[in-house]
C-alpha cells in the first residue's frame, strides 16, 4: 500500500517516533560525513503555488544527499489550474516519481491528489496542515530535551496550519499543547473536537492571556500573524496580535531553560524580536537544518516500507 503523509493523522504516533529516529540517525551519519546513498536513481517531483526557502531546498537537498535527484514545478505548470483533470495530473506526475511533495492553499487538494498518486505524496505545506514542520520541531525538541513525553508547548500567536500540525504533534506524543490567541484567530472548534476525540486525554487548550502561559512553558513559539495568502488582512492581524509578540519581557516569565522555536520565516519586530531570535534560548537555527536530517530520515522511512 503507497503510505502518504498528507496530514499527520497519516501516520500512529509509532510511526511519529520509528520517523523521528530514522532522522536522528541519518543526522548522526551525515554528521560523521557518512552520505549512504539509500535513495539512488529515486526522483522526487515538488509541486508548489507558494514560495518556500526551506521545505523546498531541504527536500531537494535531502533526495540529492540520499542519492536521488529532484524535479520541481509550480501547480500551474503541472496543468492543476484548469489544463487538464488533476487526476490525470497525478496519474502522469506518479508515474515519473518515487515520491511528490506539494505546497498548496487547499488541503483538500493534497489528499485529493493523494488518492489517484501511485507513489508517497507529502504535504509541504496547505492552509490547515504543515506536518513535515511539525516533525522536524518534535525531531529538534528532543535534541533538546531528550524526551518528548511530559513537556509543554506554548505556541504564541494564530491558530494558523503550523499551529494545528503542532497541536496534533503534541497530542501524539504526550506533550501539553498551549495556543495562546487573541480572540477570533482560535482554532477551529471542529478541528480540536476531532483532535479530542482520536486522541483521547491529550492536553490542548486555547488561552488569551500569554504572560501566564509561558511561565510553565519548555517551548514557547511563534509563526507569523499573517501566513501566506492573508496579506490583505497584514495591517488588521497586527493590530489584533499587538500584545502577543514574542520579546524579551515575554521570555523573562517563563523559566531560564525554556527554548524558543519559529518555523521561518519570521517577521523580526513584528511575532518576534531580534533578541529573542538572536538570543540564547533560540533553537530556531537549529530547527531550520533539521528540516533537511527530518526529510532524509522520512524520505528513507517511506521508501523503506
Ligand atoms: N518553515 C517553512 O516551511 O519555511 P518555507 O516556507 O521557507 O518552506
Ligand atoms: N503559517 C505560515 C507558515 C510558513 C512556513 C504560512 O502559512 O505562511
Amino acid at each position: 500500500m503507497t503510505r502518504h503523509l498528507t496530514s499527520l493523522y497519516d501516520l500512529t504516533p509509532q510511526d511519529v517516533l520509528a520517523i523521528l529516529d530514522s532522522a536522528a540517525d541519518l543526522k548522526a551519519r551525515h554528521e560523521s560525513g557518512e552520505r549512504p546513498q539509500l535513495l539512488q536513481g529515486r526522483v522526487l517531483a515538488q509541486m508548489f503555488e507558494k514560495p518556500s526557502l526551506r521545505t523546498r531546498n531541504s527536500f531537494e537537498a535531502a533526495m540529492i544527499n540520499l542519492g536521488g535527484a529532484g524535479i520541481f514545478l509550480t501547480t500551474e505548470e503541472a496543468g492543476l489550474s484548469g489544463r487538464e483533470s488533476l487526476r490525470d495530473v497525478a496519474t502522469v506526475l506518479s508515474s515519473y516519481s518515487d515520491i511528490i511533495t506539494m505546497r498548496t492553499f487547499s488541503q483538500q487538494l493534497i489528499e485529493d491528489f493523494a488518492k489517484i498518486s501511485s507513489c508517497p505524496v507529502i504535504n509541504a505545506l496547505s492552509d490547515e496542515r504543515h506536518p513535515c514542520q511539525a516533525l522536524t520541531d518534535l525531531l529538534t525538541i528532543r535534541e533538546s530535551f531528550g524526551r518528548l513525553e511530559g513537556l509543554h508547548l506554548v505556541f504564541v500567536g494564530d491558530g494558523n496550519n503550523v499551529a494545528m500540525s503542532l497541536a496534533i504533534a503534541c497530542a501524539m506524543t504526550g506533550m501539553k499543547f498551549t495556543l495562546a490567541v487573541p480572540q477570533g484567530f482560535l482554532m477551529p472548534q471542529e478541528f480540536c473536537a476531532d483532535l479530542a476525540d482520536r486522541f483521547p486525554g491529550s492536553q490542548v487548550e486555547q488561552v488569551h492571556d500569554p504572560s501566564s502561559a509561558v511561565r510553565t512553558a519548555d517551548v514557547v513559539y511563534t509563526d507569523v500573524w499573517a501566513s501566506m495568502g492573508q496579506e490583505e488582512e497584514a495591517e488588521r492581524r497586527q493590530r489584533a496580535f499587538a500584545d502577543f509578540q514574542v520579546n524579551a519581557a515575554l521570555m523573562n516569565l517563563a523559566p531560564a531553560a525554556t527554548r524558543f522555536m519559529h518555523d521561518l520565516p519570521a517577521k523580526r519586530g513584528l511575532e518576534v524580536t531580534d533578541d529573542v531570535m538572536d538570543g540564547s534560548s533560540s533553537i530556531v537555527f537549529q530547527q531550520a537544518e533539521n528540516r533537511m536530517h527530518l526529510a532524509r530520515g522520512l524520505f528513507a522511512w517511506l521508501l523503506a516500507e
